[in-house]
């Protein structure tokens, strides 16, 4: 019996010990972004709703372990936050902050005042006294709630047009062409401790980053506090344009604010348009043409996606002090929008793990950019 027992005690000695050796293993073959990045810039991701329930453990897991910054993917757009006009609903942005707060990672506001995604009670006001009593009270409320809980805030998203114009939206029409100096006036007042961003997809290219830095000018002319410009990097893995990525860093670094990557993810498929867009309303159909690697990633491209990535993260490094971070739009291949845009149900590997959460050939050269 005694020997029986001392057998059992022997094998669960021996489990133990290799099972130790084993995560002691893989934790020193990971590495982790945040750790790598450490001295340069915060690196972040998009968290969608599961993960901020922390009904998604395996992916929780790895956001703790890779990342240092993240951004609510939709939970704190005006549509889900003040559903009706002045309720606010802040569970699941409460609930973020708590899961930040535990894990020493920061948040990124995600958004105050954005076209899209409105509550369906502001989506087609008519008085413009309406709209800036909405304004007003939406920036004031949610600004405040979150002061110094939130890092930094998306104030204004994706105010421009590709030619450097104004987007056409009901802000624009109601409250007229000071509405995004208004907007950092109201969130400087409501968030004194918290950053405030512009944030917009392909300003970049020389036109609409042209009216970013007038928009810009025009917030720093007014006074206002405008401490950084987040350029989304929604690009295309097979032509980067990293020409015009270093021209932006430069020319929105010399306004003296930071500049932050806030959405980066690098598409592998091919796209129905000549100019990217992160405009969710340019759908469009799709062939069995278009959706080439449902089956698996293959190598070659998992290859080239790998060097464009390096290629931007040894710009990016050029530039550390400009550059304050970079977050990438959602944590693995699977939780992408870009599956689903422009066209519906594709498969597209745009991030540096993939549907396993296992890390890609574009995970390593990132992580090698630094250790070189
Ligand atoms: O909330 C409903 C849910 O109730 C319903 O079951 C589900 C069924 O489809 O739809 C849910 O809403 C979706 C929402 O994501 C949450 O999953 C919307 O249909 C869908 O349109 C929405 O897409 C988001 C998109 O913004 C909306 O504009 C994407 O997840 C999000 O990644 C994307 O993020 C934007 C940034 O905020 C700004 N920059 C561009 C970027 C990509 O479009």
């Amino acid at each position: 019996m005694i020997k029986k027992y001392s057998f059992i005690l022997f094998v669960a000695a021996i489990l133990l010990v290799s099972f130790a050796s084993i995560k002691k293993v893989s934790a020193q073959t990971t590495s982790s972004l945040k750790e790598t990045f450490k001295n340069d810039f915060l690196i972040g991701t998009a968290m969608n709703t599961p993960q901020i329930e922390e009904k998604d453990v395996a992916t929780d897991g790895l956001i703790k372990q890779q990342f240092n910054a993240v951004t609510p993917e939709n939970i704190m757009k005006a549509e889900i936050i003040e559903r009706k006009w002045n309720t606010f609903n802040f569970d699941l942005a409460d609930k973020l902050v708590a899961f930040a707060e535990k894990n020493n990672i920061k948040v990124n506001g995600h958004t105050l005042i954005w076209h899209s995604q409105l509550p369906a009670f502001m989506r087609n006001m008519q008085s413009a006294d309406s709209v800036k009593q909405y304004f007003e009270n939406h920036i004031t409320i949610v600004a405040s709630s979150y002061d110094g809980k939130v890092y930094s805030w998306d104030v204004v998203n994706e105010a421009l047009n590709e030619d450097g114009t104004l987007r056409k939206s009901i802000f624009l029409d109601k409250l007229g062409d000071d509405y995004v100096v208004a907007a950092f006036r109201l969130a400087q007042k409501a968030a004194p401790h918290t950053k405030l961003y512009y944030n917009d997809y392909n300003i970049e290219q020389p036109k609409k980053r042209g009216g970013a830095i007038a928009l810009i000018k025009k917030i720093q002319a007014a006074g206002v506090r405008i401490d950084g410009v987040g350029i989304q990097g929604h690009r295309r893995a097979y032509n980067l344009p990293l020409h015009d990525i270093e021209e932006s860093i430069k020319e929105f670094s010399a306004l003296g604010i930071e500049v932050a990557f806030t959405e980066l993810d690098l598409s592998v498929l091919p796209s129905p348009f000549e100019n990217t867009t992160a405009d969710i309303n340019a759908a469009a159909k799709g062939n069995a043409n278009m959706n080439p690697y449902k089956n698996g990633l293959p190598d070659s491209v998992a290859q080239m996606q790998a060097k464009a990535y390096s290629d931007l993260f040894k710009l990016l490094l050029k530039y550390k002090k400009n550059v304050s971070r970079v977050t990438f739009w959602g944590v693995n291949d699977a939780q992408s929008w870009l599956n689903n845009f422009p066209i519906q149900g594709r498969t597209d590997y745009p991030l540096l793990f993939d549907r396993n959460l296992k890390p890609k050939p574009a995970f390593y050269s990132v992580i090698a950019t630094r250790e070189k």
